[in-house]
């Protein structure tokens, strides 16, 4: 195989990226090409790699599933477990091999964990092959850099300060249904055992005005729902610091009357009561809110920085279920923090059993570099840790169950987003309150709200069938 040029590698890591309209230029040299695209972690990494798709679609490429076919591939990563930052590194390995019969291929790395130099530089010593690292604050310069990519050659592009919030992104979305809407970029809240912080920047938020017109944009091209998304969409319109909040985005977004809109995440810290008063007024916010507990123990809530009690947090569930009729509530769940006692895993296991959450996406502590928690002394045995999640699950499986249960007989609105995965013969959708329900029905209910008449509950889905 030949080794990349390392010498005339060009790295830049720490100067801001520039603001540059159309940057742009259209060539030939991709057309008709295939590209290979995998995308690890959050919903915001997964609305970047349809950025990355709009760039590498404008340069006349198309995708493949098949990494053998690929002429380009490209990895989008994830900083913030182990687990994520692992399945990176085994991809690599596979995609060396190809590198070895194909040395013609483009290898290109972006996301969060290309944010961090020390990951970047281990990355290009442990795989010396790959010939592009981007990060997370210049995607829009992907295009750029694979038109000056030289597949012996290696190029590390990577800013550590966000440049502003870009507008008039190109989008290849995954979905003609539903779509996914940036509303907030980064974080400020610096939860210590959190790394995206460091990867995403500060919060910029985009303009309302900005906003409404891509949804109204998306509603007039037939979507039938918007996400808004953010690391903490709550935080919405602090950078303004005129006074404007997630709920006045809100608003105007419920306004546009396109028929569903969703978002996440949400931090409990930043939840006024203007923006339940929003989520219940407005019949196309749908009652399904994502509020991250992280634990139940306010002890270990005050380690990580969360800014709220467990009672805080209860008192903003009450509301939430008072205020808004049929909301459901989801949450994440960190076990093993450095410190966590049993008596603190308990006080988890007490908070599950009261607010009895629709799901819970739950995890180990995985200490990330760079974060004040991974300096925390930890003397839980991994295997405690294990025991500990086992038994919170089985707590928050019974509950989702529990909860789909209830549906059981009852006839609700699902949107309909495509073919069931495991039976060709029926569709999936979401309820308003996002419980993924398989429905008897024919394909052409795809992308529009049905009836469905829901005749079974599991913990992660339901089935029905369509009321005509
Ligand atoms: N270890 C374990 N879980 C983490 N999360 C974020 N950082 C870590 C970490 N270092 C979880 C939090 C967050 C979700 C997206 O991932 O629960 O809400
Ligand atoms: Fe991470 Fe906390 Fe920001 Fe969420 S709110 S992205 S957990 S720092």
């Amino acid at each position: 195989m030949n080794l990349p040029d390392l010498q005339k590698a060009k790295i830049r890591t720490s100067d801001k990226v520039e603001y540059k309209e159309n940057d742009l230029v259209s060539s030939d040299r991709f057309l008709g090409k295939k590209y290979f695209l995998r995308t690890y972690g959050c919903q915001m990494n997964e609305h970047d790699s349809e950025q990355m798709k709009g760039t590498l679609e404008f340069l006349g490429m198309s995708s493949t599933d098949d990494l053998d076919m690929a002429d380009v591939i490209i990895l989008n990563t994830c900083a913030i477990r182990e687990n994520a930052h692992d399945k990176v590194f085994g991809y690599l390995g596979r995609i060396k091999h190809l590198k070895k019969i194909k040395p013609e291929i483009i290898v290109a790395i972006g996301g969060c964990m290309s944010q961090e130099p020390r990951i970047t530089k281990e990355l290009l010593d442990r795989h010396p092959y790959v010939n592009i690292v981007f990060g997370t604050h210049n995607i829009h310069e992907l295009g750029t850099m694979l038109l000056e990519a030289n597949s012996k050659k290696q190029d590390v592009q990577v800013y550590s300060v966000e440049g502003e919030v870009r507008e008039n992104v190109l989008y290849k979305r995954d979905s003609n249904i539903s779509a996914w809407v940036n509303i907030i970029y980064g974080c400020d809240k610096f939860c210590t055992y959190c790394i995206v912080p460091y990867t995403r920047g500060k919060e910029r938020s985009r303009k309302i005005e900005e906003i409404v017109k891509e949804v109204e944009d998306l509603k007039a091209r037939g979507y039938m729902e918007v996400t808004l998304l953010g690391q903490n969409v709550n935080a919405y319109g602090n950078d303004f610091k005129d006074g404007t909040e997630f709920s006045d985005l809100l608003e105007k977004v419920a306004q546009t009357n396109i028929p569903r809109i969703r978002f996440v995440t949400s931090h409990p810290w930043n939840f006024t009561d203007k923006m339940i008063d929003i989520i219940a007024k407005y019949e196309n916010v749908m009652p399904y809110i994502h509020l991250p507990i992280q634990s139940g123990s306010s002890r270990i809530l005050k380690l990580m920085g969360r800014r709220y009690t467990k009672e805080e947090y209860i008192e903003l569930f009450q509301k939430m279920k008072e205020k808004i009729p049929g909301v459901a509530i989801t949450t994440d769940i960190i076990v093993g923090f450095p410190g966590e006692t049993n008596d603190d895993f308990e006080e988890t296991l007490e908070i599950v059993e009261t607010c009895q959450f629709d799901g819970a996406y739950t995890f180990i502590f995985s200490p990330r570099v760079g974060t004040p928690a991974s300096l925390m002394e930890d003397s839980t045995l991994l295997t405690v840790k294990e025991t500990r999640l086992q038994k919170l699950n089985e707590r928050v499986n019974y509950y989702s169950k529990l909860n789909n249960e209830k549906l059981v007989g009852t006839t609700v609105p699902v949107l309909i987003l495509g073919v069931s995965e495991k039976d060709s013969s029926k569709v999936y959708g979401y309820t308003d309150t996002m419980k993924l329900v398989n429905v008897v029905a024919s394909h052409d209910t795809i992308g529009t709200i049905i009836p469905v008449l829901i005749q079974d509950a599991k913990s992660f889905s339901l089935d029905g069938v369509f009321q005509k």
